[in-house]
Formats: structure tokens, C-alpha cells, sequence
């Protein structure tokens, strides 16, 4: 089983002010990957916080997969994907530009998400943008190639030449 941890990054929510409607969606369609949640972090948007859980789901937790809502944009606050890029060993460009091209057929607006991805030691950290809409989108996108993608990850020899493979949708 693919185990997921899930990491929030707002001020609002993490202030209360706010409820977390995309964390919970992220955890509602983990089943789909097929995964299990086994963190969740509700974070400000603060790169040491930020930072800090990472590692703590990467190096303590030894997650597969870590999916990040939030703090992608251009705003002052929006760190996300720097607090990510600070803690990874490897990027993963093709994510988020798949979601970023995909998103586009959507909403124009979705060129404005900065949002990265990269591998930390054998976890994949994943950053949507902070709506739930944004995350529903972005999550059509990329569960069709996450459990391949953390089976080539986890070094278990996954045949990348499968029939099954199937163009973006
Ligand atoms: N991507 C998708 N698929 N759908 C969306 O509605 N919204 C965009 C973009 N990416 C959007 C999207 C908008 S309006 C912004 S400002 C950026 O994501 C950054 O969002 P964030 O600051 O909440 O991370």
C-alpha cells in the first residue's frame, strides 16, 4: 500500500479561519492511486514549518508520497514550492508541468501556480495549488501515474512499457 501524508500550507487555515476543504479532498481521493493516508499536517505559510514537516514525513515517517496544497502562487506568503525545492534531492519537472498544460485547457489562470516536484531520499513531494477545485483538477491529472511512479521509486522494477500505460487524459 502506498502511504501518503498530506500537507496543508495556509495562514487562514492554519489560524482557524478557514476549513481545509482541499486537505480533506486530497484525503478523500487517495483511495483512488491506490494509497492510504498517514499523515496529515495543517501548516502556515511559513518555510521553516513547511520545511520541518517535510522531513518529518520524508526521513521520520518514510512516506511514499507527499501531497502539498497551497501556498503556490505569486502572493507575498506563497513559499511552498521554495520550502519544497529546499528539501529535495531531485526534481520531478514533468508533474508539474503536466498539470500546469493540462490545467491550462481549464483555466488560463493556471499558469500562475509555481508549484514544483521533486524526491526526498525515496518519498515523491508533489505541490498543488490551494483551492479545491485546483486540487480536483490537478489530482484527474496525476493519479493515473502515481502508483507506477512510487513503484519506480521504491526500486521494484516497474515495466514502464506496459500496455496499461495511457496518454494524459
Ligand atoms: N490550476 C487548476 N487546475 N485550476 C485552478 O482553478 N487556479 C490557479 C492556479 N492553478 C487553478 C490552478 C490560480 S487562480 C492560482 S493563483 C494558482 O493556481 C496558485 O494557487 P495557490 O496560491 O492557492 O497555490
Amino acid at each position: 500500500m502506498i502511504r501518503v501524508g498530506i500537507l496543508t500550507s495556509s495562514d487562514k487555515g492554519y489560524a482557524g479561519e478557514r476549513v481545509d476543504e482541499s486537505g480533506k479532498l486530497i484525503a478523500d481521493r487517495v483511495k483512488e492511486i491506490p494509497g492510504e493516508v498517514a499523515e496529515y499536517i495543517l501548516v502556515p505559510d511559513e518555510t521553516e514549518a513547511i520545511k520541518y514537516s517535510l522531513i518529518q514525513m520524508t526521513d521520520e515517517m518514510e512516506l511514499d508520497l507527499i501531497l502539498t496544497t497551497g501556498g503556490t502562487g505569486m502572493s507575498p506568503r506563497d513559499i511552498t514550492p521554495e520550502a519544497t525545492l529546499a528539501v529535495i534531492d531531485r526534481l520531478v519537472p514533468g508533474i508539474p508541468e503536466a498539470m500546469r498544460a493540462k490545467s491550462l485547457e481549464i483555466t488560463s489562470r493556471a499558469m500562475l501556480s509555481r508549484a514544483t516536484a521533486g524526491i526526498r531520499k525515496k518519498t515523491l513531494i508533489i505541490n498543488m495549488p490551494g483551492s479545491k477545485k485546483a486540487v480536483d483538477e490537478c489530482l484527474d491529472v496525476i493519479i493515473p501515474v502515481l502508483a507506477h511512479a512510487i513503484e519506480i521509486l521504491r526500486g521494484e522494477g516497474g515495466e514502464c512499457g506496459r500496455k496499461d500505460s495511457t496518454p494524459a487524459t
